[in-house]
């Protein structure tokens, strides 16, 4: 049982230059949620770590907004300008002061890194006694990484940056993951003394392994195993790989607990979504935020769920239907081409094909919601205009516009009367064939 306290440094002041976009890159997001509010969940879920410092720089203001509307147990320390990553850790120096714990740096562009392997991260710098500990890992492919220097003994020494490599160098496998274990009493004064007399010009974080080793600190390595976890997002490119794994781990998770997925291609399924067992998944749904989603339901072909949606069991969302934000009782239908918005749809509710919930006044902006209780049913093309209740058993006649409550057991209709012209077509094609002649 760990009785040290621990707190988090993440990194996110950097541009990120090649995503090539206005947003900052730590806010780009997978399934909704921003690439840097993966990291503060899993260091949050850690259970271990319980105050956060995220450094931010570049767009600042927008990351900082993000941050403060979504974590409380986490502060923003502004780095500009950006000298590098020691200069970013050593930013929130004043802040810990004399803190007697463990620091983890982790970087805000590394998604996929989970609490399990965070706490394991932690336990092996404790079980140790580490002043410093080092996350790395073997890849074939080292190009652009920190190496682990080793002495003669195996003794772990140094990280050297790729652009201030030796070919010697260079050729090693172990790179640096950019997470880090620091015992913050012991190791703290290291940021003082940190220079930027290298390739890249800056105050390299990666320069505090040196620093402990001439003190004859207690410096270690982690080798992680699994290396997609510290894949870390550069790119565009790498978004969308970065989600094709994050989706991946996603499903196979539902599929171990009896959900059954058609198509794992074409099916995106976010990893805050619950699903309950003997539930189909058809091709191309795409599920983002938060959601349950019960038992034998039935959900797609071409189905889009999101933000928040409750949905109980043996319920049908067919095609191109899109839910969002709604809770949806036991039994109930929602078969084809329809909206369901900000609305509470009681069980055994039939709702039929092209039924729209208008949830959206786009001169107030304000949203509101519709109500549609137990045994109600919608015919083909109706418009709730909300705020909007249908109550029990009561019908919506089909292309209806109801902007008012529908009380129980009744039907609801607007539409102009129907009026048949007896054989006007037949008149019209002899009108214009005997014209043409
Ligand atoms: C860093 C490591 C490298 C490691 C790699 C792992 C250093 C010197 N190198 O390199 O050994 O293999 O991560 O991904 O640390 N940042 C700031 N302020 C700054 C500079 C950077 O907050 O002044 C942030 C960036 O936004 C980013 C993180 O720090 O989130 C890492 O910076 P980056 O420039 O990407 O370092 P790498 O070159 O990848
Ligand atoms: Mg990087």
């Amino acid at each position: 049982m760990l009785n040290k306290k621990v707190k988090s440094i993440i990194l996110a002041a950097g541009k990120g230059t090649r995503m090539k976009s206005d947003l900052p890159k730590v806010l780009h997001c997978i399934f909704n949620k921003p690439l840097l509010g993966y990291v503060l969940d899993a260091v949050n879920n850690t259970g271990s770590i319980d105050e956060n410092f995220v450094i931010v720089g570049h767009e600042a203001d927008k990351v900082e907004d993000y941050v403060v509307k979504n974590y409380e147990n986490t502060k923003c320390v502004l780095q500009t300008p950006q000298l590098g990553t020691g200069d970013a850790v050593n930013k929130a120096a004043p802040l810990l002061n004399d803190f007697n714990g463990y620091v983890i740096v982790l970087c805000g562009d590394t998604p996929l890194i989970s609490s399990q392997t965070i706490n394991n991260f932690i336990e092996f710098h404790d079980n140790n006694h580490a002043d410093l500990t080092v996350m790395s890992a073997i890849f074939e492919n080292p190009k652009n990484y920190g190496r682990i220097i080793r002495d003669k003994n195996n003794k772990f020494i140094a990280i050297v940056e790729e652009k201030d490599a030796n070919p010697q160098q260079k050729a090693v496998k172990e790179i640096n993951a950019g997470i880090y274990c620091i015992n913050w009493r012991t190791v703290r004064d290291s940021f003082n003394s940190l220079q930027n007399n290298n390739a890249q010009g800056e105050y390299y974080l990666t320069d505090i392994v040196k620093w402990a080793v001439e003190k004859n600190l207690n410096v270690q390595s982690y080798i992680l195993e699994n290396n997609e976890e510290i894949f870390g997002i550069n790119s565009k490119l790498h978004l969308a790989e970065a989600t094709k794994i994050l989706n991946k781990k996603s499903l196979i998770r539902l599929m171990e607990n009896g959900v059954q997925i058609t198509d794992i291609d074409s099916t995106f399924i976010s990893p805050e979504t619950v699903i309950g067992a003997d539930t189909i998944i058809l091709p191309n749904v795409y599920i983002t935020g938060k959601n349950t989603i019960g038992k034998n339901c039935k959900i797609g072909p071409f189905a889009h769920i999101r933000d928040g949606a409750k949905i109980g069991n043996n319920v049908r969302i067919g095609n191109f239907v899109e839910i969002k934000k709604s809770e949806i009782k036991d039994n109930t239908n929602v078969s084809h081409l329809s909206y369901i918005g900000d609305s509470e749809l009681g069980s055994h509710v039939n709702i039929g094909a092209g039924t729209i919930t208008a949830n959206y006044n786009p001169i107030s902006k304000v949203k509101s919601k519709t109500i549609i209780k137990d045994g109600a049913n919608t015919g083909s093309n109706s418009v709730l205009v909300a705020p909007v209740t249908i109550n029990e058993m009561a019908s919506i006649g089909a292309g209806s516009v109801i902007t008012k409550d529908v009380e129980a057991y009744s039907l609801a209709i607007t539409r102009s009367p129907l009026k048949i012209f007896s054989q006007w077509v037949r008149k019209k094609i002899e009108q214009y064939s005997g014209g043409s002649k």
